[in-house]
């Protein structure tokens, strides 16, 4: 007797819900990097982003997570040279950035995201989806080179100073600092930036990385990614909050007044800025080094939040007992951009520059392995289809 044929089940056609905000739903491989919250650890390409931030330079970890690994000393000269000249402003943009400058509701986000769009349609940046690996590659690192200088272009035109070049002698962070003020930065301002830029260049597959690669699923070019990135960056749920740390210091004032303030924060059911984060439970490894970079530049405002954050783990862990609330990568990235001499309006735009490198290495993955992302929703209005009110008509 033979066997009854083997009947596979009839594919259903009615999609799954996945669950809110796709917490705990992957949805694509990488060899970028990861998070694994638990451990208190991320890393980029499998290195500790840390160990990164405190032996290497911007550059370096620039080709790391760009190309896929770290450079010997003549590809770290390839790229330091395609950095420099990618700083040159694309022909034809500087009076629109001017105007964008002077724009009556400027921010500095805002700004940067439009002279993002402008320089990339300036540039022509083509579809990734007509672009071999390598003119992909070329479009980022053109990108990421350029975004400071539209920034600080931007940032001293809206203050009334005249724009400064880029010296191109100096790396990433140091130009970054030349460019604000007009001089060259002290070794240990730089580094303290330089550190910063490199903890958050990547952290994951964050909202405005998925951002990144669902518009570049769809073929389209560089300059669309990373407009869209940040945007999806300027939600105050992802980066657009960072001086929130800042202002909480601020408000206390006094080393007498934080527990006080802190208690009452917190009783009245507020939530202290810069503790507590989704995916850490321990430790947040960023603000380890963060603190240390920001006692390493020293001030005043680093022993005053010192003291604050020993108030605050101690009113959390008493009055939030069990929830696993620690310092978080926003409580000393304000200390640290404050004392190297940037306003608050220019955290975001700064957290934006440094993740513009996992941004556009996020897009050179997606391109070289491309599927149109494309998901479904589960209609849930009024059954369908529905007829027409009686006798509505065009009006
Ligand atoms: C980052 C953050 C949004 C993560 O939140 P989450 O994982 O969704 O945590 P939940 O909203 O589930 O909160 C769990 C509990 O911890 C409390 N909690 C979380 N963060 C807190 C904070 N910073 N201060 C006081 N309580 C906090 C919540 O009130 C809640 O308490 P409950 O159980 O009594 O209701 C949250 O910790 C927060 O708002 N932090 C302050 C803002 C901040 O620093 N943002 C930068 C993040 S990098």
């Amino acid at each position: 007797m033979s066997e009854a044929p083997e009947v596979k089940p009839a594919e259903s056609t009615t999609p799954t819900l996945a669950p809110r905000g796709l917490e705990g739903v992957a949805v694509a491989e990488t060899r970028i990097g990861d998070v694994r919250g638990e451990e208190g650890f991320y890393h980029y390409r499998g290195y500790d982003a840390t160990e990164l931030a405190r032996h290497c330079s911007f550059e370096q970890v620039w080709h790391l997570l760009l190309i896929g690994e770290l450079p010997n000393a003549r590809e770290l000269r390839w790229l330091q040279d395609q950095a420099v000249a990618g700083r040159a402003l694309p022909g034809g943009v500087s009076t629109a950035l001017d105007d964008i400058a002077r724009l009556p509701g400027y921010t500095a986000l805002g700004a940067l995201r439009t002279a993002v769009s402008l320089s990339a349609a300036a540039l022509n940046l083509q579809p990734t989806l007509d672009l071999t690996p390598d003119q992909v590659r070329a479009d980022a690192l053109r990108m990421v080179a350029l975004t400071p200088v539209l920034l600080m272009r931007l940032h001293r035109v809206h203050q009334g100073l005249a724009p400064i070049d880029p010296d191109p002698s100096l790396g990433y962070a140091a130009a970054y600092l030349q460019m604000l003020t007009g001089e060259r930065p002290g070794p240990e301002a730089a580094r303290a930036l330089e550190q910063y830029m490199i903890l958050t260049m990547d952290h994951g597959f964050n909202s405005s990385t998925f951002t990144a690669r669902v518009i570049t699923s769809t073929g389209s070019d560089m300059g669309s990614a990373l407009t869209g990135a940040i945007g999806a960056l300027a939600g105050p749920l992802h980066g657009g909050a960072p001086s929130r740390a800042l202002d909480m210091l601020d408000a206390i004032g006094t080393p007498e007044r934080a527990e006080e303030h802190l208690r009452d924060e917190v009783k009245g059911g507020q939530r202290l800025m810069g503790f507590g984060h989704r995916v850490y439970k321990t430790d947040d490894p960023r603000s380890v080094l963060l603190h240390e970079v920001a006692r390493g530049l020293g001030g005043p405002q680093v022993e005053f939040a010192e003291h604050v954050e020993a108030t605050a783990l101690r009113v959390l862990s008493e009055l939030k007992p069990g929830r696993r609330l620690y310092t978080n990568v926003e409580f000393y990235s304000g200390v640290v951009m404050n004392t190297v001499g940037l306003s608050r309006d220019m955290f975001t735009p700064t957290f934006a520059c440094s993740r513009t490198v996992g941004w556009t290495s996020a897009v050179a993955e997606q391109a070289s392995n491309n599927r149109l992302i494309r998901p479904s929703a589960i209609y849930v209005g009024p059954p369908a289809p529905r007829p027409l009110p009686e006798g509505y008509a065009y009006a």
